[in-house]
C-alpha cells in the first residue's frame, strides 16, 4: 500500500488488517508506550488547504508518537497565496525528500493527482465531496470496539449526505464489511445516485432510524451550499436534528456518532451529543489518532527504504 486515497476499492481483509493494527495502537496510546522508533528519520508533511481541528492534529500526534519529523504547512501563509499551484507546491515539498504527504483539499481528486506526481506516500485527509478515508476507518474502529463486528449492523447516516465525503467513505467501508447502510435526509441534501452505492434512502428520520444499531449524524455543510438547500437551521433541526424523541426510534442503546465539528442545536441536540452511555463522539476522536498511526505505519513500509 503506497497511498491511501479512498476507501472505494479497498478489500475487506485490508480494511480489517488496518483496524486490527489500529486496535493495537489504541492500547499503546493508553499505556504511553508508543514505538517512537517506527518512523524515525521519516518526514511527514501536513498540507491542509481547508480548515481542520481533528484530522490535522491527530495526524501530527500520530506522526510524533511514531517518531517522525512532522511539519505542518500553513497554506494561508504559504506561497500558495502568491499564486503557486498545487502541483508546484507538492513538487517543492517532494524535493525536500518528504516521505508522507497528508493532503486536505477542497477539490475532489486533488490528493489522487498529487499521488501521480510525487515520490511520497499520499494520504487523503478529505477531498471536496469525494472521500475522507481515515474518518471512515476511525468510525469503523469505534463501532467495532462497541459491537464486536460491523457485519449485519444497521447504520443510519443522517443529514447533509450530498456534500459529505464522510458519508461516501463510510458507505463504501460499511458495505464492504457487511453492514446494512441507510442514508436519511431531505431530498435537497441527497445525491442523485446514492442508491447505486448500495444504501437505502429515507427522507423521514423515524423510518430511517427504526431499529438502527448506529446513528451517524453529519454536519450541515453550509460552506459548500451555493444556494439555500434548507429553509432555516431551526426548521432543519425540527425535522432532521437528532434529539431524544427521534433517537427513540433506533435500537435501545444505539450508538450515536458525529465526525465533528458539530453544530449543536442544528444537527444534534446537546443532551444527545453528550449522552454518557450512547454518544461515542469523543471516542471517535481518540480512535482517530490510533487509526492514523496504523495508516502511517503501513504506508511508511511502502515508501523510501524502510
Ligand atoms: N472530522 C473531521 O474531519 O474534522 P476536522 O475537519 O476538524 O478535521
Amino acid at each position: 500500500m503506497r497511498h491511501l486515497l479512498a476507501i472505494e476499492g479497498m478489500h475487506p481483509p485490508h480494511i480489517a488488517a488496518l483496524l486490527d493494527l489500529a486496535e493495537s495502537y489504541v492500547l499503546l496510546n493508553r499505556s504511553g508506550q508508543t514505538p517512537r522508533d517506527r518512523l524515525r528519520g521519516r518526514t511527514l508533511i501536513n498540507l491542509f488547504f481547508e480548515d481542520s481541528t481533528r484530522t490535522r492534529t491527530s495526524f501530527e500526534l500520530a506522526g510524533k508518537r511514531l517518531g517522525a519529523d512532522v511539519i505542518n504547512m500553513t497554506v494561508a501563509t504559504s506561497s500558495v497565496n502568491k499564486g503557486e499551484t498545487l502541483l508546484d507546491t507538492a513538487a517543492t515539498l517532494n524535493a525536500m525528500n518528504c516521505d508522507l504527504l497528508v493532503v486536505r483539499h477542497g477539490a475532489s481528486g486533488a490528493p489522487a493527482l498529487l499521488a501521480q506526481k510525487v515520490d511520497a506516500g499520499v494520504i487523503n485527509a478529505g477531498d471536496g465531496t469525494h472521500e475522507h478515508p481515515t474518518q471512515a476507518l476511525l468510525d469503523a474502529l469505534t463501532i467495532r470496539r462497541h459491537r464486536g463486528t460491523l457485519e449485519n449492523l444497521t447504520v443510519a447516516i443522517c443529514g447533509d449526505v450530498l456534500h459529505s465525503r464522510v458519508a461516501r467513505s463510510n458507505i463504501h467501508l460499511l458495505m464492504a464489511m457487511g453492514a446494512r447502510v441507510r442514508v436519511v435526509g431531505p431530498k435537497t441534501l441527497m445525491p442523485g445516485a446514492v442508491e447505486r452505492l448500495g444504501a437505502a434512502v429515507f427522507h423521514d428520520m423515524a423510518a430511517g432510524l427504526a431499529d438502527a444499531d448506529v446513528v451517524m449524524m453529519l454536519r450541515l455543510q453550509q460552506e459548500r451550499m451555493a444556494r439555500g438547500l434548507v429553509p432555516s437551521a431551526r426548521e432543519y433541526f425540527r425535522f432532521y436534528g437528532l434529539d431524544a424523541a427521534k433517537l427513540a426510534a433506533a435500537r435501545p442503546g444505539a450508538l450515536v456518532m458525529h465526525p465533528g465539528p458539530m453544530n449543536r442545536g442544528v444537527e444534534i441536540d446537546s443532551a444527545i451529543a453528550d449522552h454518557p452511555q450512547q454518544s461515542v463522539i469523543r471516542e471517535q476522536v481518540e480512535m482517530g489518532v490510533a487509526v492514523r498511526m496504523a495508516v502511517l505505519d503501513v504506508l511508511s513500509r511502502g515508501v523510501g527504504n524502510a
